[in-house]
């Protein structure tokens, strides 16, 4: 059975070392029952020696983003090679809110590719910022993902993960989230793009995660009914009864 990712967002959270080590502990603790689920945790980067230590089979390491450099004087950067020397396996790329800070298409596609070139994961973000009633934000939607993958190939695409997060969606309750119909049709749209870029084998087996107000309560419905191969969740990947509730759901209902 093919497994559900699971991936949490810190973002820029929580602040000192010790609740961040606190947090991967417990995040540890309940992935390891989750034996259907691969759980990747990204904290934020001062974060990440000190989770270095704790990560396992069970948790595995992401961060939140990397340099569009692979080395040189570029101040205040983070390369690749830095994070895999911490035993960091995926990288989020592409965030909306790093978009919003002026990321373009074609510094996402370039740290895209040099995340595959140097063997991390790239957890590549698309989303639109608001949905037209007419379905004006597919048009957006498919511009933004074929040019942030600009320059990849059916070869060199080995490993990209897609993540899905309208922006609309994030930061609420599970009340406001996409709901699984919608998110059905979004991943079908996205995964055809996919198929046309890198053609049927390889744009079928790419992973495409769906993010925004993921929650206990609506978990199991955005992966078994959404479609969806796993989600990117932010505020309730801090908050450990609801990490409790959101692997449990996972695990109970891919088993009923
Ligand atoms: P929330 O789960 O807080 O909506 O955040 C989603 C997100 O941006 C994850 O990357």
């Amino acid at each position: 059975m093919k497994k559900i990712i699971f991936v949490a967002n810190w973002k820029m959270d929580p602040v000192s070392r010790k609740e961040a080590v606190s947090l991967l502990g417990e995040t540890k603790r309940v992935a390891r029952t989750a034996r259907t689920t691969t759980v990747i945790v990204c904290p934020p980067f001062v974060h990440i020696p000190a989770c270095t230590r704790l990560r396992s089979d069970a948790v595995i390491l992401g961060a939140q983003d990397l340099s569009l450099f692979a080395d040189g004087a570029h101040t205040g950067e983070v390369s690749s090679a830095m994070l895999k020397e911490f035993g960091v396996r995926y990288v989020i790329v592409g965030h909306s809110e790093r978009r919003r800070l002026g990321e373009t298409d074609a510094i996402v596609a370039q740290k895209t590719k040099l995340a595959l070139r140097n063997g991390l994961r790239p957890i590549m973000c698309v989303g639109e910022y608001e949905r037209g009633v007419h379905g004006e934000h597919l048009a957006t939607l498919e511009h933004q993902i074929k040019s942030s993958l600009n320059g990849i190939s059916r070869k060199t695409v080995k490993g990209l993960i897609v993540a899905y997060e309208p922006l609309w969606a994030i930061g609420k309750s599970f009340k406001y989230a996409m709901r699984p119909s919608e998110i059905h049709e979004a991943v079908i749209f996205i995964r055809k793009i996919l198929v046309k870029l890198f053609g049927r084998g390889v744009g079928s087996s790419i992973p495409i995660l769906y993010g925004g107000s993921v929650e206990k309560e609506n978990i199991a419905n955005i992966v078994f009914q959404g479609g969806a191969d796993g989600v990117l969740v932010g505020h309730a990947s801090r908050n450990t009864a609801q990490i409790h509730g959101m692997l449990r759901a996972i695990t109970e209902y891919g088993s009923s």
